[in-house]
């Protein structure tokens, strides 16, 4: 795939979460300097945000290889041994998704990102053993949605923890006219930021749109990227001038036309639109909450006065206000 290419691989070339370039900068700096491994680190923000890409960074960064696995693939805690016991010192084991391990896989987890120790039952009845390896200092990064769905034990030996926010507008037209430019699709400025304006804040979005406008681009207009074929294209996607697409929505809709606007429960509003309770509160809301269309609160989810002026309804006196 194209990602591949796009992708940065520096942290240098990374658009974007300033406060996170500059203490991984510094962090990563710092343990070059002592010929030590970096800390382990936790990354935690939306899909599509970059947390798979800064890992590689990070690997890039500090010199040494990474090998990638994931919460749900990890399934026993031999699976685990055989990544642990694969690093080579100052590696990178990357584990995505990992607020889904299971509790055996997370045990064999703690002794060896705290004492580098692998502690291991093999083989069952009166036969087993428990079997003690040392591993090489290696920093594991865990990525995951929300840093709350983590268990404390585990959030706790993680010594850096950053947390991936939306990125602005300007910075998703940094990152598109840099993957236009990549992709050798000519862009002006304004076709740039049209296509930022409509990703969700989401560089993985605006790179997966600029695609589908290049499409159109080549078909429908002179190849070039420009604000009007922009948003011809992606008014033909359905993406709206908010940004917004046909889940995005359907959740606020169903909201406003199932339930007066809310309060509603989370798990109410996921049969309403016939989706996961994780898909609402991990892809979905995070970006209508920061937005402003939708508000969490102790009774449940409610849409603000915007979202109903968004779809040119009028809201009742009692819809509040974005904060
Ligand atoms: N492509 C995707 N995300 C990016 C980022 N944060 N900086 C540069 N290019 C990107």
């Amino acid at each position: 795939r194209i990602d591949h290419a796009i992708r940065p691989r520096a942290l240098g070339d990374y658009i974007g979460q300033p406060q996170v370039r500059e203490q991984l900068d510094i962090f990563i700096t710092a343990a070059r300097q002592r010929s030590d491994s970096l800390d382990h680190t936790l990354i935690f923000g939306p899909p599509g945000l970059g947390k798979t890409t800064l890992a590689h960074i990070i690997a890039a960064e500090m010199g040494v290889d990474i090998k990638s696995t994931s919460g749900p693939v990890l399934e026993k805690a031999g699976d685990l041994a055989a990544m642990l016991t694969n690093l080579q010192p100052g590696d990178v084991l990357f584990i995505d998704e990992i607020h889904r391990l299971s509790s055996a896989v997370e045990e064999v987890l703690y002794p060896a990102m705290e004492d580098y120790q692998l502690d291991i039952m093999i083989g069952e009845g009166p036969a087993a053993r428990s079997i003690k390896l040392d591993l090489p200092r290696f920093t594991l990064v865990g990525a995951t949605t929300r840093a709350g769905l983590l268990t404390a034990p585990l959030r706790d030996r993680f010594g850096i923890v950053q947390r991936l926010e939306f990125y602005a507008i300007d910075e998703l037209t940094h990152i598109v006219n840099r993957s236009a430019a990549l992709m050798g699709f000519d862009s002006d400025h304004e076709g740039a930021v049209e296509v930022a304006r409509r990703a969700r804040g989401t560089p993985r979005i605006a790179n997966r749109l600029l695609r589908r406008v290049r499409d159109f681009a080549q078909v429908k207009g002179d190849g070039r990227l420009t604000a009007e074929i922009a948003d011809r294209a992606l008014n033909m996607l359905h993406v709206d001038r908010h940004g917004l697409d046909h889940m995005d929505r359907r959740l606020l809709l169903t909201m406003i036309e199932k339930f007066d606007g809310g309060p509603v429960g989370v798990e109410s509003l996921a049969a309403a639109i016939s989706e996961e309770r994780d898909t609402i509160e991990d892809v979905l809301e995070p970006y209508l909450i920061q937005q402003g269309f939708m508000l969490r609160t102790a009774r449940g989810r409610m849409v603000t006065r915007l979202a109903w002026q968004h779809f040119g309804l009028s809201p009742g006196d009692d819809v509040p206000d974005a904060p």
